[in-house]
């Protein structure tokens, strides 16, 4: 006789009433006298099994009777509809095999304090909660993945390691490579502008490092980001390109993930409300709005999480905010020729008070204009001596964006932290797990 088939619980409506073997762990367990009810989780989805002593005699009986929160088995068994059970199947235990029974799992249904959870990130990935945040995380970036390679933009990896600043010497990490002094990146854009040169439109995607000193709910030192760059594009380029990835992650999200967004209660409807076109204005109507608003910004500032928050909350869209004065943004950015001080550049800034999940904008083209940037920010000619040469050689405005990945997931979900949005977050205070 052939053993059974080994199914995923997701898969298992396709088997009804035939024999299969289920893996996976224990969520909960309930007995009444002579069954005992399994709730069990593979990781594709949660199943209740039926175990019987009738069925399964005195000893594998016994051995259920052991089984606490988080132990591990195989079951073999008949799925049979049942209306009542999550996921609409049970299964009827015909043979309990124990892989371990569990030690008592620190993560119990009730509050646990969030310094607790974090120390236990390692267990607490198990919970509904955060498999429901991870898979769409998941969802997102295979959304955003797809989107570029449907547009025929090539993926290019940026390295790591790397000479020199992208975005700010002052949240630099730093180490060592042999004899040199190297950083961890910060943005793979200026080597996504050398690719866009070789291929036109290319993305890069990848972890990003950032030594930022302040706690707050939106930063993290390690995120992913994604950055497309395009020869010959410009800045409503960008802002097209950004509003079309937007939609269609969301878009993805909504049809694909249903029941992990209802596991945490989010509002779709405020998701289905992301369509295109998304309100554009510029940073110097951004601060009129927030001055009326009783911000005590002034002209020139940047915008603290505070003001974001309030601008983003004038709409129930992204808003996409342009042309920030190039003096508080970064040495690449493009001057617009009518307003040499103000930059081609935008930040989009998400609803329900996300703050900036998008910046980017178009990039200095012309030789002198960069060297001149270079040293009025004070950076080491030598180090961007390869970025100055894209500059010589069939030059072209080009622009770009980053999209910063976690920022995206707590939007979509609806969390008030950045640090469930990744498997093992790195912040100010933790390296641990
Ligand atoms: O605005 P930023 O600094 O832009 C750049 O790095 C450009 N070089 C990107 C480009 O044009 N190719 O960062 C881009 C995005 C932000 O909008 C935000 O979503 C995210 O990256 N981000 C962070 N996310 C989590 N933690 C942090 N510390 C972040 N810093 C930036
Ligand atoms: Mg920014």
């Amino acid at each position: 006789m052939s053993s059974p088939p080994i199914v995923s619980i997701r898969h298992l409506t396709e088997f009804a009433g035939q024999e299969v073997v289920v893996r996976g762990w224990v969520r909960h367990r309930r007995s009444s006298g002579k069954v005992q009810f399994l709730t069990i989780r593979d990781g594709t989805g949660d199943l209740q099994a039926v175990l019987s002593k009738g069925t399964l005699g005195e000893e594998q009986y016994g051995w259920a009777t052991e089984l606490t929160q988080e132990s591990s088995l195989v079951l073999t068994g008949k799925p049979r509809a049942d209306t009542r059970a999550p996921g609409g199947l049970e299964l009827d235990v015909t043979r309990l095999q124990v892989i371990q029974v569990a030690q008592p799992f620190p993560i119990q249904p009730k509050e646990h304090s969030v310094g607790f959870l974090m120390e236990h990130r390692h267990l607490w990935l198990r919970s509904s909660r955060q498999r429901a945040i991870l898979k769409i995380r998941h969802e997102i970036i295979k959304a955003c993945r797809n989107f570029f390679d449907e547009r025929d933009f090539v993926l290019i990896d940026t390295p790591i390691f790397t000479p020199s600043a992208c975005e700010g010497t002052t949240t630099l990490f730093q180490t060592q490579y042999f004899d040199q002094t190297a950083y961890l990146t910060q943005s793979g854009q200026l080597y996504g502008e050398a690719a866009a040169a070789a291929f036109g439109k290319v993305y890069c995607f990848g972890p990003t490092f950032r030594a930022e000193k302040s706690k707050t709910r939106r930063h993290l030192m390690e995120f992913w980001m994604v950055e497309p760059e395009v020869a010959f594009a410009q800045l409503p380029d960008m802002m097209d390109l950004a509003e079309a990835l937007l939609t269609s992650m969301i878009k993805n999200v909504v049809s694909n993930q249903r029941e992990e967004l209802a596991v945490l209660e989010r509002d779709v409807a405020k998701l289905e409300a992301v369509a295109i076109p998304f309100p554009r204005v510029t940073y110097e109507e951004a601060i009129s709005c927030l001055k009326k608003k009783g911000s005590p910004i002034q002209y020139g500032d940047d915008f603290g999480a505070e003001d974001e928050t309030t601008l983003s909350n004038e709409f129930d869209k992204p808003v996409i905010v342009h042309r920030y004065p190039t003096a508080i943004k970064a040495f690449y950015m493009q001057p617009d020729p009518t307003h040499p001080d103000l930059a081609l550049c935008m930040d989009v800034l998400a609803p329900e008070g996300y703050g900036e999940i998008i910046g980017g904008g178009q990039r200095i083209h012309d030789y002198d204009k960069l060297l001149a940037r270079l040293k009025e920010h004070n950076l080491p000619q030598a180090a961007f001596q390869w970025y100055l040469d894209l500059r010589q050689y069939g030059s072209v405005p080009h622009a770009g964006f980053g999209m910063g990945i976690e920022r995206v997931v707590a939007w979509i979900c609806g969390l008030d932290h950045v640090r469930e949005t990744i498997p093992f977050p790195r912040m100010l205070y933790r390296l641990y797990p």
